[in-house]
């Protein structure tokens, strides 16, 4: 499965192409595309450039030239929810162009027009990654999911933020990504958009853009980066960091050569509900698939491992 992963400024890029090493390198449309591997699966990275046409067009030739069959978008955005900080991420659930008007011939804000479609919905299970990327992240760093809004406009006035919040319910507003979502709708692509807040799209936007969209870009693509490492993960072991018996399975499976994922049950109430799904109490709980094998059962685990 190729992934496509966009930024639109070198920033949004840079640590994500230090972290994929020996690409391979070409140009089309004068956008150049990185194609190498991110925690050993093939991604096409690229910058689209600011804005809805840079990131449509950036988009399209990702799906068409390179085969892409997800999408995520990384980068920055000011924030519009009132209890958003600067650093926090927002994982879209849905998005649309905030600047697209046609109000004055009866269409609603953001409607494209004779269109019954306008609001973008990311995928279910790349907004679960990336979610769940966000619980590895230091625990100060807060996640949440919300409509993202696009538009070519860089929002910096507080009576802005209102409207935009009042319109259309948003977390924050950024440049590209409805066009990103609306190209790989079109084209049947699963997408997600990942933003971290570098501003409040207030007053002060221009001078706070400047001086934490390193962080927020950073902080951004570190969800990307374990939405891609999680992958890999066959087996979710749900444990505890000092019951014996979740040792005794982390052990068994490392010595075996098997790669998992730890979900510590004491540090996300969603895992504990999520071992509760399976009918078990208490932990380890280790997870294959649909299966799942509750405490330390050599045997047991032998036969998840085969299923
Ligand atoms: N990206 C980051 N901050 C933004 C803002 N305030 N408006 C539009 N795009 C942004």
């Amino acid at each position: 499965m190729r992934i496509g992963i966009i930024g639109a400024m070198d920033e949004e890029i840079a640590l994500c192409k230090e972290a994929m090493g020996e690409v391979t390198t070409s140009v089309k449309a004068g956008i150049t595309y990185y194609s190498g591997q991110l925690e050993g699966k093939p991604v096409v990275l690229c910058k689209s450039g600011v804005g809805k046409v840079n990131a449509a067009v950036t988009t399209q030739i990702l799906i068409d030239q390179f085969q892409v069959e997800q999408v995520i978008f990384t980068g920055v955005a000011g924030a519009i929810h009132p209890d958003l900080q600067i650093g926090d991420i927002v994982v879209s659930t849905d998005c649309l162009q905030h600047d697209m008007d046609a109000t004055p011939l009866g269409f609603a804000p953001g409607q494209i027009p004779f269109s019954e479609q306008w609001i973008w919905q990311a995928d279910p299970q790349l907004v679960k990654r990336a979610v769940e990327a966000g619980r590895k992240l230091d625990g100060e760093i807060r996640v949440v999911t919300g409509r993202i809004l696009s538009g070519d406009q860089f929002v910096a006035s507080r009576e802005k933020v209102a409207k935009l919040h009042e319109q259309f319910a948003a977390h924050c507003t950024e440049m590209e990504g409805a066009a990103v979502g609306q190209v790989c709708a079109m084209n049947g692509i699963p997408f997600v958009i990942v933003r971290s807040m570098s501003d409040k799209a207030d007053g002060s936007a221009h001078v706070n853009f400047v001086e934490f969209t390193k962080l927020a870009a950073q902080r951004s693509f570190e969800i990307v980066r374990h939405m891609l490492a999680a992958e890999e993960a066959e087996v979710i072991v749900y444990s505890t960091k000092n019951c014996i018996d979740c040792n005794m399975v982390k052990q068994w499976l490392t010595e075996r050569g098997v790669k998992f994922e730890v979900r510590d049950v004491m540090t996300s109430r969603a895992w504990q509900e999520e071992v509760e799904r399976f009918g078990f109490m208490g932990v380890p709980v280790t997870v294959k698939g649909e299966k799942a094998v509750k405490g330390f059962q050599p045997s047991e685990l032998e036969r998840l491992l085969e299923s």
